[in-house]
């Protein structure tokens, strides 16, 4: 018999849980048996394995996080620490690994792969920088929250007459700003992968929604954006030739948690199933992909190679629409 285990890692998100229910029940369904890794690689260490039956894995479709456990392994990168991990799979019969998680946890996977070790990536993370992949699992859910929280702002910004900036995740890529600005109506959205503008020029766009009449000026920055949302607040708290009166909203960890919505749990559920095919066909060093309309297998090693690119065309969309 087949056994494979599955881990979340890293940064959770909305559906992870519809991803392991999946990798869980399809395995089973194929004669495996399922090994659920608690607290993401550190589980692996540790030793915290535990069966999984199709039982164990009801009623949490709908739930945020993950059942699971996840956790950031930044010692994962030592040779030394995986060798003890495929110890520990090997210890348990376990021959394959589903590992779930963002580009840190997925060069895990490439890294446990080329060590010989077959294991399958599911892209999810938040940020949505996973090269390979239209979309990883978490990001619909996470954008309507942002969108969500930025309508709520932007009622309390038009009655009072005020500037909002608006703080949301993205480390190294925009992509949340950039659509949650777009989607949104923000006046102005500033993202990690482009270089300024200046604070001058920052303050100019919230003097230009001023005189043009608007009631209101949002401005969406990603966490990663250089010099940050701090600086851009203390230049334009500065000012006293706005127009508008200057409010700071971080939107942090809210942006993580949640029920997943209807497209993150079908696409987690249908990733979910497609590793689990994979690993037990012989498949290893991939990771699942949406590519246009195909869910298909994508290879590891060029998923993690970059970061995936800013989409520069939207830039220009939100730049014309503001
Ligand atoms: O990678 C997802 C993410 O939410 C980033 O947007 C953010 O910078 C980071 O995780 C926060 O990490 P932590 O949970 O370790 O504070």
């Amino acid at each position: 018999m087949q056994r494979i285990a599955v881990l979340t890692s890293g940064g959770d998100g909305p559906g992870l849980n519809p991803c392991i229910r999946a990798v869980t029940r399809r395995a089973i369904k194929q004669g495996a048996e399922v090994y659920g890794v608690h607290w993401g690689y550190k589980g692996l260490l540790s030793g915290e394995i535990t069966l999984l039956e199709s039982r164990d894995v009801g009623g949490i479709l709908g739930q945020g996080g993950t059942f699971l456990g996840t956790a950031r392994c930044p010692e994962f990168a030592d040779i030394q620490v995986r060798r003890k991990a495929i110890r520990t799979m090997n210890q348990h019969k376990i021959n394959g690994l589903v590992v779930i998680g963002g580009n840190g946890s997925l060069t895990g996977a490439l890294a446990l792969h080329q060590m010989g070790f077959p294991a399958i990536g599911i892209p999810a993370s938040i940020d949505n920088d996973i090269d390979g992949t239209d979309i990883a699992v978490g990001v619909d859910t996470t954008l309507n929250t942002i969108v969500d929280a930025i309508d709520r702002i932007k009622d309390t910004a038009t009655s009072h007459q005020r500037a909002f900036l608006i703080e949301v995740m993205g480390r190294d890529c925009g992509y949340l700003a950039l659509r949650s600005g777009l989607a949104g109506g923000a006046e102005m959205v500033l993202v990690p992968e482009l270089e300024g503008p200046s604070l001058e020029k920052i303050a100019d766009t919230v003097v230009d929604a001023y005189v043009a009449g608007k009631h209101h000026c949002i401005l969406v920055i990603a966490e990663g954006w250089k010099p940050g949302t701090r600086a851009v607040a203390d230049y334009l708290l500065n000012r006293t030739d706005l127009g508008f009166d200057v409010r700071v909203t971080v939107l942090g960890y809210v942006q993580r948690g949640g029920r997943p919505s209807v497209f993150d749990r079908v696409l987690a559920s249908r990733m979910g199933a497609l590793a689990a095919d994979g690993l037990l066909n012989g498949e290893t060093g991939k990771m699942t992909a949406l590519r246009g309309r195909k869910l298909e297998l994508f290879p590891l090693e060029e998923a993690v190679r970059q970061l995936r690119p800013l989409d520069t065309a939207l830039v220009e969309l939100a730049d014309m629409l503001d």
